[in-house]
């Protein structure tokens, strides 16, 4: 009878949703990457992962052409970043950034550049670019965090 099949499209729909969902969430290619490979334990990103460079954030060279940035995002700024703290890098070198949050969700955002990603507790979101012109580039949390969302920013000093 009818009702059965408009229960089963009902049903097909709701799973198609749940589907287009999942896929939005896992199939595009947010990196989350950590260095024993897995999730990790939201503080523990912060507090105990020695030698990663989120003991003591900031930009850490490591040859001429490479230098790998780590940024503690959490309410409302990012360290670096955020006020007299800006993150500084060379011009012409590749320059990865790895970000984590000490507390919400928050973005990375570089104005004028495709950097771009979400920030996520107990996870290290990585990207790598390439600056060819120096010049300072804002930096702006894209993602509501709070009551100071629209407050949390800083900037990017190529030089
Ligand atoms: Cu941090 Cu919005």
């Amino acid at each position: 009878n009818f009702e059965k099949v408009w229960l089963g499209a009902a049903l097909l729909l709701i799973v198609g949703f749940i589907a287009t969902i999942a896929y939005g969430t896992v199939g595009v290619g947010i990196q989350m990457v950590d260095d024993s490979g897995g999730e990790i334990d939201p503080q523990a990103v912060q507090q105990s992962n020695t030698g990663t460079g989120f003991d003591d954030p900031g930009v850490v060279r490591q040859n001429d052409s490479h230098y790998v940035v780590y940024v503690v995002a959490q309410q409302f700024q990012f360290a670096p970043g955020t006020g007299d703290n800006p993150i500084r890098v060379p011009a012409d070198t590749r320059v990865t950034f790895r970000v984590t949050s000490a507390d919400v969700v928050h973005g990375f955002s570089i104005v004028e550049t495709n950097i771009n990603t979400m920030v996520i507790p107990g996870q290290v979101s990585e990207v790598t670019a390439e600056f060819d012109e120096p010049g300072t580039y804002g930096l702006v949390c894209h993602e509501y965090c709070g009551s100071g969302h629209h407050t949390m920013g800083g900037s990017v000093e190529v030089v």
